[in-house]
């Protein structure tokens, strides 16, 4: 046992039991709604692993991502503080942007590498790939790369195949890019990706992975963020046509088959014990998609919108013996699993100003959460109007809405882009216990009310006061050299990038 004991002095527990610090395996879906999994509600999904991961682990029903869209949540997640700060905003990076994740922001893998982890990022990275691949993740404290360097729809996909046999993938995705690259490290493999064999890789590399890292008795962090479920769906032989749900329950279950394969080698290799899986996804559901895309259960709207169905997420730790089995409703966010994993570990928190607390207490006593609030930015955050919705305790007041392009078709009138911009003075404001779904907003001329009124106010001013805007990496705008191309001489780009 080393001095990162001395980190674990409350919980002794961890201590007394494992010789070596705990290994991280965080899986990460993708446009997952709050209603898509078995374990919370869902009639046609299938999927077995993560219902047993939250049978027998702890279920969130109060779990939140930092943004409604994919680059943002996910720089959010890899360095516990908001957008804001980092500059991912406004939308996402694409394959040719010129920004990225700042390499003075410190993620994850950087926070546990000092300590002697092995880190690996599976799937889709999404965080920028810039001049020489700089913002790669093997350039944010990851040894080991394995996939897509952003969404597995920003390329030509109509002549790509998704399902077995050849089944072409649904739609066009995006046709002025080079058609999706899949690469190991700094090094294109394969462009186009074979979908069909994609999963497969991802869950032997991650696999390996893990085995090579107990072989070592090294201490690992996999982070294995999976293109399931975001549009277009795919899924290999063992998924396709498998699940009740059609081509988004196919992918579903494939995402879930890895989940059964990395649990299995945790077992086969003895470290199940010693080792905390998390998983929850980066942003509520793409209801444009209709039947193709997810389902936020019982919240408002979707994808790219600030209601509850546009950030708050399935969430599930799974540690045999340290986490008892339960739900816990508390509030607990992506922001909080950086200083809940260097808190495990024993590790430094980087010294920034962070957003994220350690959630510890929650996982290994179904203890309080230290979270008092969450902040809910939209995908164009400006400094003009700050944030747009807060939520205090059970309360959630929105000082501005939108609707979303991504949320669309649902016959909520709120939720697709055709809800314009409205400010909101005074706040609406619900109680997300009485009423998770924001369908009926309080009257604010009750004592009570004011006075929640009064505490979201100085909650907003405080953390507002705290927020010092990044420069936008978004904002830097696109290249079309930077787009990984496997033959880099070629021409006419970007049809030419096929290998
Ligand atoms: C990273 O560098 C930029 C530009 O110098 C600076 O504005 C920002 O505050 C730095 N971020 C961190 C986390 O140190
Ligand atoms: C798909 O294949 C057809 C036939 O080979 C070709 O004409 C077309 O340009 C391809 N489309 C894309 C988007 O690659
Ligand atoms: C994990 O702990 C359980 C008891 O909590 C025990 O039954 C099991 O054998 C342990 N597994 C390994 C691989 O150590």
């Amino acid at each position: 046992m080393g001095s990162s004991c001395f980190a674990f002095f409350g919980i002794l527990l961890l201590c007394t039991c494992s010789a070596s610090p705990p290994n991280f395996v965080l899986l990460f879906a993708d446009d997952l709604g709050f209603g898509d999994l078995g374990c919370y509600g869902h009639p046609s999904s299938l999927t077995p692993n993560l219902d047993r991961l939250a049978a027998e682990g702890l279920r969130f029903t109060d779990f939140y991502s930092t943004c409604p869209v994919c680059s943002p949540s996910r720089a959010s997640l890899l360095t516990g503080r908001y957008q804001t700060r980092s500059g991912i905003y406004p939308g996402v990076l694409y394959p040719g942007s010129i920004g990225g994740l700042p390499l003075n922001e410190t993620t994850i893998a950087e926070v546990l590498r000092p300590l002697g982890y092995a880190t690996a990022v599976i799937g889709k990275w999404h965080l920028g790939l810039g001049h020489n691949g700089m913002f790669l993740p093997t350039k944010q404290g990851f040894d080991h790369f394995l996939g897509i360097p952003y969404s597995h729809d920003m390329g030509p996909c109509k002549n790509l195949t998704c399902f077995p046999p050849d089944i072409k993938c649904y739609g066009l995705c995006d046709i002025s890019n080079v058609v999706v690259p899949l690469m190991e490290n700094e090094v294109i493999k394969q462009q186009p990706v074979n979908f069909l064999d994609l999963e497969r890789s991802y869950s032997d590399f991650a696999a390996n992975f893990i085995t090579t890292s107990v072989e070592k008795k090294q201490p690992f962090f996999l982070y294995y963020p999976s293109h399931h479920t975001h549009y277009p769906q795919y899924a290999g032989i063992g998924a396709a046509g498998q699940s009740l749900r059609g081509p988004f329950g196919d992918s579903l279950l494939e995402f879930d088959n890895t989940v059964g394969h990395l649990m299995a080698t945790l077992e086969r290799t003895g470290v199940i014990n010693n080792t905390l899986v998390f998983f929850t996804s980066d942003n509520g559901p793409e209801l444009m998609r209709m039947s193709r895309g997810g389902n936020a259960g019982p919240l408002k709207c979707g994808k790219g919108t600030t209601y509850e169905g546009g950030m708050r997420e399935p969430a599930i730790a799974y540690w045999p013996g340290i986490i008892k089995p339960g739900v816990t409703h508390e509030m607990a966010s992506t922001l909080d699993i950086l200083p809940t994993l260097a808190r495990l570990a024993g590790a430094e928190l980087p010294q920034v100003m962070l957003d994220g607390v350690d959630m510890t207490d929650i996982l290994v006593k179904q203890g309080k959460s230290k979270r008092e609030a969450m902040i809910f930015y939209p995908v164009d955050p400006s400094e003009k109007y700050g944030l747009f919705a807060v939520r205090l305790g059970k309360y959630k007041a929105h000082f501005y809405t939108q609707g979303a392009f991504h949320s669309s078709t649902t016959p909520d009138k709120d939720c697709p882009e055709t809800a314009v911009f409205k400010a909101h003075d005074p706040p609406l404001i619900f109680d997300l216990e009485a009423d998770p779904c924001e369908h009926y907003a309080l009257p604010v001329d009750t004592p009570d009310i004011q006075s929640v009124l009064q505490q979201v106010k100085t909650v907003k001013e405080q953390f507002e006061s705290s927020m010092v805007f990044g420069e936008s990496q978004v904002a830097k705008g696109t290249d079309p050299n930077l787009e990984p191309c496997c033959n880099p001489e070629c021409s006419p780009k970007p049809s030419c990038c096929q290998c």
